[in-house]
């Protein structure tokens, strides 16, 4: 038994997961880039303040933020999601507009771990600061979601709803505190005393006491104000021109308090409900005023992607590799043969490993059928006097003797 373990909530990705995770990452990143979106990488630690901003009634910042002093008496958080870090950029460098941003990166969060619940999660996002217009919503959304499409999941709904803005907001929370005041006593025990001070929560409890008590709750869609409403119209219609198949979810009000307008979620079928968020996301008004900056429309959104990768599991797509290396250099001569032919072959841009320790031709065999090599290059004494290498096709077993000289482009030529 090792001394040490991962702490609660934290997990290592080793091979061949983190070969899965490399290519969704590289995925997320071609995909954003095409779009054009640039990599924007933030600081993992940031001062408290920054991150009490996304919403001081959040379980996110009451509960679970992993805060500290330096040892220069700073009070610092480790980042517990994405859009603070980058608007805290944005404010501080305020690049031109609109600014778009993509990333890939650890959050933090004490929450209780479970089965797709860690406390270092790890999100892709994107954020985009600087305009209202409704088509960049369609944009962001489309681009969430066919993430999920590209890495083959099935299972996946987008739900989508509006938050309404200043305007309209505030004369609906009067509502809805008023229909939830009538209740108060149906309600779980977290949210009995906490419903007046932020109503829109008990909209997001998922414990039956408070679905059940809010079940006909007022709907904010019925109540947004007509420029919200025109906004929400024109990104619907947007999604429905892409087919991107949506489903509208008045009680869709995420998990954090920065939101207006336009939010939505991606959620996995093949998942249960505790953790069946693969993403989520939207537009923030305020956040960018509220971290000192001008006013500035954002929006954004973040996928897990232990989730997504737990929900590919799930549905069976997306499998890690069976191969490491496409070529596996066999030298009986001692090794320093296996050094000059993997270096030439690694300078041709072909992917190869060899084995070390002087270990016998049978356990080298044996290390590349393990790394799902396609060709073996044999080299031993009889090779090294005459100048040639074996190629060896392991699915087939056939084998030629070649020049050195030709070695890689024969093997190029086998491996096409
Ligand atoms: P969020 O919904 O809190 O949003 O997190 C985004 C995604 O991260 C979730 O849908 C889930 O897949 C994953 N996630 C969150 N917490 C955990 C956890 N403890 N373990 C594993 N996965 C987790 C945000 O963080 C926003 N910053 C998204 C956003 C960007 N909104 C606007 N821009």
């Amino acid at each position: 038994m090792a001394e040490f373990r991962a702490p609660p909530g934290t997990h290592d990705v080793l091979p061949p997961e983190s070969s899965r995770w490399e290519r969704l990452v590289a995925l997320f990143a071609r995909r954003a880039g095409r779009a054009g979106y640039a990599l924007v990488v933030s600081p993992v630690f940031e001062e408290l303040a920054v991150f009490s901003r996304v919403g001081e009634e959040t379980d996110v910042v009451r509960k679970e933020m992993y805060d500290f002093l330096d040892k220069g008496g700073r009070r610092l958080a480790l980042r517990p999601e994405g859009t603070a870090s980058v608007v805290r950029a944005f404010v501080q460098h305020r690049p031109l507009v609109p600014f778009k941003a993509w990333y890939a990166a650890p959050s933090f969060r004490y929450e209780r771990p479970q089965a797709g619940r860690y406390r270092q999660h790890h999100q892709l996002g994107v954020e985009v600061l600087g305009t209202e217009d409704p088509e960049l919503d369609v944009e962001v959304v489309t681009l969430a979601w066919a993430t999920c499409r590209d890495i083959g999941l099935g299972g996946v709904i987008l739900l989508l709803n509006s938050l309404g803005d200043d305007a309209c907001r505030p004369a609906y929370l009067q509502t809805l505190t008023a229909y939830l005041a009538e209740r108060g006593d149906e309600l779980c025990d977290a949210h009995r005393e906490r419903a007046a001070v932020n109503p829109l929560r008990v909209l997001d409890c998922k414990r039956e006491p408070c679905t059940n008590a809010t079940a006909d709750a007022p709907r904010l869609l019925d109540h947004l104000c007509e420029p919200c409403r025109d906004h929400f119209g024109r990104v619907t219609a947007g999604l429905a021109a892409l087919d991107v198949p949506f489903a509208l979810a008045p009680r869709l009000v995420r998990g954090l308090d920065y939101y207006t307008r336009t939010t939505f979620e991606l959620q996995s079928t093949a998942l249960d409900a505790a953790q069946n968020a693969l993403g989520g996301g939207g537009r923030y008004g305020r956040l960018v005023e509220a971290l000192g900056g001008p006013a500035t429309p954002g929006i954004g959104f973040g996928l897990g992607v232990e989730r997504i990768l737990l929900a590919a599991d799930h549905e069976g797509v997306f499998a890690a590799p069976a191969s490491t290396v496409a070529v596996w250099v066999v030298d009986t001569t001692g090794g320093a043969e296996a050094t000059a032919l993997a270096h030439l072959l690694r300078e041709a841009g072909i992917s190869c490993d060899r084995s070390f320790d002087g270990r016998s031709m049978r356990a080298q065999m044996k290390s590349a059928d393990r790394a799902g090599a396609r060709l073996a290059v044999i080299v031993g004494p009889s090779e090294v006097a005459a100048g040639t290498v074996t190629l060896k096709d392991l699915a087939t077993g056939e084998q030629e003797e070649i020049g050195r000289e030709d070695v890689a482009k024969l093997v190029e030529e086998r491996l096409r």
